[in-house]
């Protein structure tokens, strides 16, 4: 199989032609997709007509998926595969969330930058979104390139932060919103997790910043002083040069690298039309600070 792939930006992202996904692709085939993957670390197929089932069949043929999600109100689950994540507006019976449901109020959440499943001990390595529905205007996804910005860091700063240890957990994130309704169980299940703030990506021989909205402290560093520098990288590191904005299309799929990028949504009118998403996500090999920090 040859891959045509057409750079989308000048320092990542790449449009993906010639493969249909609703047949899973043979091992050559999903090797060349990881080797894509490690260039460019975002993959857009346009056109692939796939259901529940072939979405989730190519997700598993690239590598093991995620088993657990990382949501309020779980019962509630609308999609046929319970570690398939619904990126939608809808409920179960198919209406628009009301504009108080406390879902709705946590999924505001994805509009902060971030990388997914950052607050599980062991995070997400490549998330696929597919775009079932769309709404006729915004509901965007912004992604950028955490490799370039770690190579443009000064020296000065990459000495300074490459060795620190960051918490991360859904508290923080929605809490930068305001959010704080959980069940005890759900505080309980969130609790906060270590990962290296830098971290090195087997595949490309390169370093990335491991940013995300998730993270709540610097291990060792009192909180205001720990957050402003986490605040001062995130602006740095989503500086437009480092951004591709993916405008999606009905039956998109996007593929990004979770350990080299960071994403966010934007916003959408979500009270009026809706917008449905199904993501699935394969899961990193271990906890960051397990994982080797070069070659
Ligand atoms: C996600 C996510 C952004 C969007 O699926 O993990 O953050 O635009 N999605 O829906
Ligand atoms: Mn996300």
């Amino acid at each position: 199989m040859a891959l045509h792939l057409s750079p989308l930006h000048p320092l990542f992202a790449a449009e993906v032609r010639g493969i249909d996904l609703r047949q899973t692709p043979d091992a050559a085939g999903c090797a060349e997709i990881h080797r894509a993957m490690d260039r460019y670390a975002v993959l857009v197929f346009r056109d692939q007509r796939l259901d529940d089932d072939q979405q989730m069949g190519f997700g598993a043929a690239l590598g093991p998926l995620e088993q657990t999600r990382g949501v309020v109100d779980a019962h509630k689950h609308r999609l046929k595969h319970h570690n398939m994540a619904d990126i939608s507006n809808i409920d179960v019976d198919g209406n628009l969330l009301a504009a108080d449901d406390r879902r709705r109020m946590f999924n505001l959440g994805n509009q902060l930058w971030h990388s997914d499943s950052s607050f599980k001990a062991t995070p997400a390595l490549y998330s696929m979104l597919h775009a079932r529905l769309i709404p006729p205007e915004g509901g965007e996804t912004e992604f950028a390139d955490m490799r370039a910005a770690w190579d443009a860091l000064p020296q000065r700063l990459k000495d300074e932060v490459k060795d620190l240890v960051t918490e991360h957990s859904l508290l923080f994130s929605r809490g930068k919103l305001g959010f704080a309704d959980y069940t005890d169980q759900e505080r309980q299940d969130f609790a906060p997790v270590q990962q290296r703030l830098v971290r090195w990506h087997p595949g490309s021989g390169r370093h990335s910043i491991y940013l995300s909205s998730h993270i709540g402290t610097i291990l060792g560093w009192p909180t205001p002083e720990a957050m402003a520098l986490i605040r001062w990288l995130e602006e740095f590191a989503t500086q437009r040069p480092f951004v591709y904005t993916h405008h999606w299309r009905q039956h998109d799929l996007v593929i990004w690298d979770n350990r080299s990028t960071m994403h966010r949504a934007r916003p959408y009118a979500d009270k009026t039309f809706a917008r449905d998403m199904r993501r699935v996500t394969l899961t990193d090999v271990a906890p960051t600070l397990a994982q080797r920090m070069a070659a």
